[in-house]
């Protein structure tokens, strides 16, 4: 079957929802996601959102700090536009339905986070998130110009390749004219055809062993703008965050935000001992780079699988009003958080780079845009500044709606592209084929492409992926397409680019610290 829409947007997070909120005045737009709507990093975000709205604040701190946090690679210009543009963002989300938490006197209840200079996190209690996600949600469905396809899964973009041209490198005329997309329900695959398309697919946490996000976050657009001979770049700068709430038996991870810390909570390890002020002056309050690096040294020298996260000395009636997500899930565990310290360890959390884009969000695919968790932008140079990432999203959502508005008129579809064609594929023999290569992939990128990296532990990682590789190419040719086998493939695509380019940055940079190279390479 094919569907035609002005405007394609894969992914249903903040920079999905809020783009398709914006074009559908312009035109047909059709949203995708592959589980539900709800099921997206957007939904688990806790913390909140940076922007500058107090008046004891203003925009040259917030952009101090973001570039202080991206360690010299941000582009100034974007974290300028950034910056500048967050107030009225907010105000767009307000419009949508957000309500953030306000003080007595009617003022944003405004939390801190590591890095930041000032107070200007706006958040919903601890699940700032689910608030977002959940206003826009009800907004696009009031929408008459906007259709959902939920459990829809786009496979590849479609381009010149499809139309048997054959593309091997990078070249400035390739273009986008929608995707293929898999229906969960029916089983068929669908060919979009669109005039734009967005990528908003989100973050690749899931091709890590332990991390805080969905399971649906598995690099799919990353990849696909990459076979597809796409721009992506930044890939070595993961984030991992200090504080995920220590629990093997439980994926993803659950995160503790990093307000509790701004809140006045310290880290310790497990005899109880204060560690940060060894590693940074601003102690539990550091970027997140440098508390996740002295959390894994501490439990590294120590042979702890954790260390402590203790928030006993506040208020406890203060500690549920501010966290009362975090508190009973801690509870759920037989934590009480206001008598009883918190086991934590780092997990991976968010992805710096991405797919290339430019200040409108375009890719270096004609006819294609990205934004949100999986572009590249310039904004988080080599590390995120905590609560960037919601406001980086909705910012260039907005951007790229402006732009591919004035544009949307120049295409037309191409009705030249074929059906999906499936001949000669069947069933996979056996399920544990991908389930057990899906682990292994987290295993090599947990154990070898983590916090502290080699030369050694990444060519490790290299050939053990390239076995992997190898091996899903060839059952990805013969089996009938499911979410399964492509979400493998996607994760060993973006784990061989987050090698890769780790590879090639031969010196220790933000959140890319290697003990071959510890220093900062001044001759860039
Ligand atoms: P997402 O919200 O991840 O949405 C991705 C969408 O793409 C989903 O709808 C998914 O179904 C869809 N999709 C993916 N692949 C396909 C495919 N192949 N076909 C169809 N659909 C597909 N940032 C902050 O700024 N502040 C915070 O406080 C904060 N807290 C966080 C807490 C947690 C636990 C996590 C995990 C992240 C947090 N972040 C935070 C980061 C932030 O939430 C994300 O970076 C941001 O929400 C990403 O939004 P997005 O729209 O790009 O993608
Ligand atoms: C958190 O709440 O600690 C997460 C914030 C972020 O990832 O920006």
């Amino acid at each position: 079957m094919t569907h035609k829409f002005d405007f394609l947007v894969i992914g249903s997070g903040i920079a999905g929802m809020s783009f398709a909120l914006k074009a559908a005045d312009k035109g047909r737009v059709a949203i995708l996601c592959k589980t539900t709507l709800e099921e997206a990093n957007t939904f688990y975000a806790q913390g909140g959102i940076a922007s500058v709205t107090a008046p004891f604040d203003d925009f040259e701190k917030h952009i101090k700090d973001t570039l202080i946090a991206g360690d010299g690679i941000c582009d100034q210009e974007v974290v300028e536009k950034v910056v500048k543009e967050a107030p009225a963002q907010i105000e767009e989300l307000i419009n949508w339905g957000v309500d953030f938490d306000k003080d007595d006197k009617g003022n944003f209840d405004l939390h801190k986070e590591g890095g930041h200079s000032e107070f200007r996190i706006l958040h919903h209690k601890d699940t700032t998130g689910a608030e977002i996600q959940k206003s826009l949600i009800q907004s696009i469905k009031n929408h008459p110009n906007i259709k959902v396809f939920d459990h829809h899964f786009a496979i590849e973009i479609l381009t010149q390749h499809h139309l048997g041209e054959t593309i091997t490198k990078h070249t400035e005329n390739i273009e986008c004219y929608g995707a293929y997309v898999l229906s969960e329900r029916t089983r068929n695959i669908h060919t979009f055809l669109s005039k734009v398309t967005l990528i908003a697919t989100g973050g690749i946490g899931s091709s890590y062993q332990t991390t805080t996000n969905p399971l649906v976050a598995t690099g799919d657009g990353i990849a696909m703008v990459y076979r597809a001979k796409g721009l992506v770049k930044d890939m070595e700068f993961i984030q991992f965050h200090p504080t995920a709430l220590y629990n093997p038996k439980e994926r993803p991870s659950f995160l503790i935000t990093e307000a509790m810390r701004g809140y006045g909570a310290i880290l310790k390890t497990m005899n109880g001992k204060e560690f940060m002020q060894k590693y940074d002056e601003r102690k539990s309050l550091a970027p997140r780079d440098i508390v996740a690096r002295a959390i894994d040294t501490e439990m590294k020298n120590r042979g702890d699988d954790y260390v402590y996260l203790d928030v006993t000395h506040k208020d406890p009636e203060e500690t549920k009003k501010h966290f009362p997500n975090i508190y009973e899930k801690c509870l759920s565990e037989g934590i009480d958080i206001t008598k009883d310290y918190i086991p934590v360890a780092p997990a991976a959390h968010y992805l710096c780079g991405g797919i290339a884009v430019d200040l409108n969000a375009h890719t270096s695919i004609n006819r294609l845009y990205a934004c949100g968790e999986c572009a590249c932008t310039g904004l988080h140079g080599a590390n995120r500044l905590a609560s960037n990432s919601l406001i980086e999203a909705v910012v260039y959502a907005d951007s790229a709606a402006k732009h591919a508005k004035a544009t949307v008129n120049n295409y037309n579809f191409n009705e030249r592209i074929p059906a999906w064609n499936d001949e000669g594929t069947s069933l996979p023999e056996e399920m544990v084929l991908i389930t057990q290569s899906v682990k292994e992939v987290g295993a090599i990128m947990s154990n070898y492409v983590g916090i502290v990296r080699s030369n050694l532990r990444l060519k490790r990682a290299f050939d053990r992926l390239e076995i992997l590789y190898q091996e899903t190419e060839n059952l990805f040719q013969r089996s009938i397409v499911s979410r399964d086998i492509c979400e493998l493939r996607n994760i060993i695509n973006v784990g061989y680019l987050v090698i890769k380019q780790a590879m090639e940055r031969k010196e220790s940079r933000g959140l890319h610290y290697t003990i071959d190279y510890p220093e900062k390479n001044h001759l860039r």
